[in-house]
């Protein structure tokens, strides 16, 4: 049997090493973790893309007492993202997050769910996403799109 070694490339650095342009959005992400309703978790996460015109919209997760009724900040965002602007890629997501005692640390990664709507929207708009996930003391950039976040998914090249 041959076995295969599947790799991800993650670079990391502080969010002062991170380009101008990169910085932009990763703000806006933090600062959408304000918009969180998250009354049961206690964990505000802020989401934010820039679209092929240049626009940056945000969204954070909306948490329900019916507790899968609830909805990832990624996926508020990307849906109204492609909702409001269909015809426009997305061309880069930052998540960040926060809990009771403030921004954390380290970068929190996207569920599989929402990882799955994002290849979607790479897969809908023919680009790969650029992904930064931000930590006060390091930042992920994964420039490879979210394949690199998902091997082996399944996508709509299994329908056709
Ligand atoms: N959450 C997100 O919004 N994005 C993630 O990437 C991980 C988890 C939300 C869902 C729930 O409201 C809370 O964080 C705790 O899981």
């Amino acid at each position: 049997m041959k076995e295969v070694i599947l790799q991800t490339r993650v670079s990391v650095c502080s969010y002062d090493e991170l380009p101008d342009a990169d910085r932009a959005v990763v703000d806006v992400a933090r600062c959408a973790t304000a918009g969180s309703y998250s009354v049961y978790s206690g964990f505000s996460v802020g989401a934010a893309v820039r679209l092929g015109n240049g626009k940056v919209v945000s969204g954070s997760n909306q948490e329900n007492a019916a507790y899968p009724s609830g909805m990832c900040a990624e996926r508020t965002t990307l849906f109204w993202a492609n909702s409001n602007y269909p015809s426009e890629p997305v061309e880069v997501m930052a998540i960040a997050a926060r809990n009771a005692q403030g921004e954390l640390e380290m970068p929190i990664t996207p569920c599989g769910a929402c990882r799955q709507v994002m290849l979607e929207t790479e897969r809908r708009f023919g680009n790969a996403i650029r992904i930064i996930l931000y930590g006060a003391r390091l930042c992920y950039v994964i420039d490879d799109g979210v394949r690199a976040l998902l091997p082996l998914s399944f996508d709509s090249g299994f329908l056709e």
